[in-house]
């Protein structure tokens, strides 16, 4: 039976590399987490989504799995996570897993044998001869979304494999029956042994246009939508949920490049039997051209994307996220230079998300306010980052001082820095040096001092969190922007059987004027929550301090 639990739920993301470090060799792990359960669970959230810990050779951190039935050798056991899950649901809290299954890593088992053309397993990939007399040229010009042809050449058997990541990662044939039987497994695997849902990776991508056509000639990443939504996504996914997701009291959420507004009703409403939600990137495009290069954030722009999702039936939830291991911090992203302001920055971006109708993540680190890290080129160690300098070079090197200034701005790694929990040696992540260079803001930063200060950015993520639990106006009640084109505040009612809640968050470092609409008419007003401690009552005309923060409830 579904109870939809996700509608009522805050999901924290762990990106366990980089989240604690259990056995002291400088990466995270299971133990890691489970040390820090009583502080996940302080934080009232309700799930947890982790990134992949699946065996994996790390080409992507993970994201290249090997053996989807057992854990990395470097994040610990299968043992060690039952204790984890054991932990979690003790605590109450769930646990979404990542599944990575638009591929594999080219060291799974089923690749291995695939390499042999009379293998069975030739079919669970896509293989294509190439093109031109001597097959030589790869079967199309799509591109890899780390830079370079989506096409490997395998000298033994003279064809190509299909990656649209890595070339260590070959994308999967969904078209094979018997490949899609394998996903159900695995997932129903890991059902069995306890947990609560998925958060399905580039899960758009995995039916292919039929016959492979040349796309649209790509230029940095924008090779994307010519992959998204291919012709049986749908069947396959319902195919997907029959035998497994709905078999389960689960959630799933779906990286879903090219579900949109207009489309989302066939992927994600309770109807329909495929999703229960996705991730849309619209909002974090707001302040990038092309996913890449950064432009000026246009906060008119964001709250219009928003509130396309906000607009859905209810029957389709929609999420809301700043931060995920893929993005850049928040801060200063979409509240400019926050100066010496920064948690109060914190809290009005936390403000405007959690209570719009939608299950928000939290991204490791959102939570204390943790920021982009001002590394240099020998720092990058994600390969997005690292083919993309490489390309750069080899190609541009003129180039490569703005391509420089762009990963300050963009690159994946800022998020994954390790997490800040004190001002002690590693930022308190690891007793040996960390994989990746921890930033060095971590003395001021830390969860060890937010702790100590009642008015820190997570406690008040707590107190909101907190707040919004179980009630009916935030989980299903209407959306309504107040003064949508106002440059500076992001505002808006939520309304449910004559409860009203109103959320004002300005996102400037300067004070600002807001005033509510004409017809917008309240008799009484109750402060449920604020970033300054001398709220002001509700009042027509409001004089916003920086970054300030209030939500009322009225009547
Ligand atoms: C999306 C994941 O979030 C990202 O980290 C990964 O590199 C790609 N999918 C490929 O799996």
């Amino acid at each position: 039976m579904k109870t939809r639990w996700y509608k009522d739920a805050v999901v924290y993301q762990i990106y366990p590399r980089s989240f604690c470090d259990g056995n002291g060799d400088g990466v995270g792990d299971i133990r890691g987490i489970i040390s820090k359960l009583d502080y996940i669970k302080s934080l009232g959230v309700d799930a947890v989504w982790l990134s992949p810990v699946y065996k994996s050779p790390n080409d992507d951190n993970g994201y290249d799995i090997s053996d989807y039935r057992d854990i990395m050798d470097e994040f610990g056991t299968l043992d060690d996570w039952k204790e984890m899950i054991a932990g979690m649901h003790e605590r109450g809290i769930r646990l979404v897993m990542d599944l990575v299954v638009n591929h594999t890593s080219d060291e799974h088992a089923w690749f291995v044998e695939s390499r042999n053309k009379d293998s069975e397993y030739r079919d669970y990939y896509i293989w294509r001869r190439g093109r031109g007399k001597d097959g030589k040229k790869p079967p199309n010009n799509w591109t890899s979304n780390f830079t370079g042809p989506a096409w490997e050449y395998d000298e033994e058997s003279g064809e190509w494999y299909l990656h649209l990541f890595s070339k260590k990662q070959p994308d999967l044939n969904w078209e094979n029956p018997k490949v899609r039987q394998e996903v159900a497994d695995i997932c129903n695997y890991w059902f069995d042994l306890g947990v609560d849902g998925f958060r399905c990776d580039v899960i758009t991508y995995i039916s292919k246009k039929d016959g492979l056509p040349n796309g649209k000639p790509a230029f940095l990443l924008v090779g994307y939508e010519q992959y998204a939504v291919g012709p049986r996504y749908h069947e396959y996914i319902h195919e997907l949920n029959e035998r497994s997701f709905s078999r389960y009291d689960s959630m799933t959420v779906g990286e879903s490049i090219g579900i949109t507004p207009d489309n989302a009703f066939d992927a994600i409403d309770e109807s329909v039997g495929e999703l229960d939600s996705v991730f849309s990137f619209d909002h974090m495009s707001v302040d990038f051209r092309l996913n890449v290069l950064p432009k000026r954030f246009d906060l008119v722009k964001f709250k219009k994307v928003l509130d396309r999702w906000q607009q859905l039936p209810k029957t389709c939830q929609p999420t809301v996220f700043l931060e995920n291991h893929d993005q850049p911090r928040c801060l200063p992203r979409f509240v400019g230079d926050y100066k010496d302001k920064r948690e109060l920055a914190g809290m009005s971006l936390a403000a405007a998300i959690l209570f719009l109708r939608a299950t928000p993540y939290i991204y490791q680190g959102q939570e204390i306010g943790m920021t982009n890290c001002n590394f240099a080129v020998e720092d990058y160690k994600d390969i997005m980052s690292v083919n993309a300098l490489a390309t750069v070079k080899k190609v541009a090197p003129i180039l490569m001082p703005y391509a420089k200034k762009v990963l300050l701005k963009r690159a994946r790694d800022h998020a994954r820095t390790p997490m800040q929990w004190t001002d002690g040696d590693n930022a308190g992540f690891s007793t040996a040096e960390p994989w990746m260079k921890v930033n060095p803001n971590f003395k001021d930063i830390n969860v060890k001092d937010s702790e100590a200060r009642e008015d820190s950015l997570l406690n008040f993520y707590r107190k909101a969190i907190s707040y919004r639990k179980g009630k009916d106006v935030v989980i299903s009640g209407d959306f309504s922007l107040v003064r949508p084109k106002h440059k500076d505040v992001f505002a808006y009612v939520r309304e449910f059987k004559g409860q009203r809640l109103l959320v004002i968050a300005n996102f400037k470092n300067k004070r600002v004027k807001f005033k509510l609409p004409n017809d917008f008419a309240f008799e009484s007003s109750k402060l449920a929550l604020a970033n300054y401690k001398d709220a002001q009552d509700l009042q027509n005309n409001l004089l916003l301090r920086e970054y300030e923060a209030l939500v009322y409830e009225i009547k």
